[in-house]
C-alpha cells in the first residue's frame, strides 16, 4: 500500500509544508510527499486536454507514476482568501484518472481560525471528474504557527491536533485497504464514463 501526500500551498516554506511533514511522520505505510509548487509549475494553458496531460506526464514522470500507484491521498491545503490555492485546483484540472476511486483525507490549514472553506470547496467540487473519494473525517489545523513546531507537543492545543491527525491517518489507512477491492472489482468503467455528472 502506498499513500501520496500533496501539500497544496505554492509558497516557499509554507506552514502547510510543515504540517505535511508532520503528517508524513504518522503514515505507517510507504508514502511520498510533494508540493503542488513542484508538481505542477504551470497553470492550464491549452484547449488540447490530451497534449497538456501528456506534457504533465512527460515532465513529471515519476510523480505521475506515483499518483497512479497511490492507494490513498492526503491533501494538506491552506485557506487563501477563503479559497483553495489555484495551484491545488490545477492538480484536479491536470490529473487524469490518477485519483479515481481512491480515498483521500483533507487537512486544512489556517494561521487564524479559518480553514473550513477549503474543506467545503474540495468536498463540493473537486471529485466530479477526478472521482477522488474524500473520507468523512477531516482535520482543520487552526493557529498553525503555534502547533507542530517541536518534536514534543507544546501545549494542550498542540496535543489535541496531533491526536486528531494520528487518528485520521489511521482511519484513512483502513479506507485505503478497503478501496483496493473496489478498484479491482471490474465494475469501474472510466473508459465509458470518463466524466461524472
Ligand atoms: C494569499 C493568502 C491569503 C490568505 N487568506 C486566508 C484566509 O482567507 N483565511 C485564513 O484563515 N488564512 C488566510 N491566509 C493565511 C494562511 O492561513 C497562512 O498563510 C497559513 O500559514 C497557511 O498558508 P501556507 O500554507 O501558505 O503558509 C492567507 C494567506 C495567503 C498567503
Amino acid at each position: 500500500m502506498f499513500i501520496s501526500i500533496i501539500v497544496g500551498s505554492s509558497r516557499q516554506n509554507s506552514q502547510s509544508a510543515k504540517v505535511g511533514q508532520y503528517v508524513s511522520s504518522l503514515v505507517a505505510t510507504k508514502h511520498s510527499i510533494h508540493s503542488v509548487k513542484d508538481l505542477l509549475p504551470k497553470l492550464w494553458d491549452s484547449d488540447d486536454f490530451e497534449s497538456m496531460k501528456e506534457q504533465f506526464a512527460a515532465k513529471n514522470e515519476i510523480i505521475s507514476e506515483e499518483l497512479n500507484q497511490a492507494d490513498a491521498f492526503i491533501f494538506v491545503v491552506p485557506e487563501w482568501h477563503g479559497m483553495v490555492p489555484p495551484a491545488m485546483k490545477n492538480l484536479f484540472v491536470t490529473c487524469d484518472k490518477e485519483l479515481a476511486h481512491k480515498p483521500a483525507l483533507l487537512v486544512a490549514v489556517s494561521a487564524g481560525i479559518g480553514g473550513s472553506y477549503p474543506i467545503a470547496e474540495l468536498r463540493m467540487s473537486s471529485y466530479k471528474n477526478s472521482r477522488v473519494c474524500y473520507i468523512p473525517d477531516h482535520v482543520i489545523v487552526r493557529g498553525v504557527e503555534q502547533v507542530l513546531n517541536t518534536p514534543d507537543s507544546a501545549n494542550q492545543d498542540d496535543t489535541r491536533i496531533r491526536e486528531r491527525l494520528a487518528y485520521s491517518v489511521k482511519v484513512l489507512e483502513e479506507y485505503a485497504k478497503a478501496f483496493q477491492s473496489i478498484r479491482k472489482s471490474g465494475i469501474i468503467d472510466l473508459a465509458t464514463y470518463p466524466n461524472g455528472m
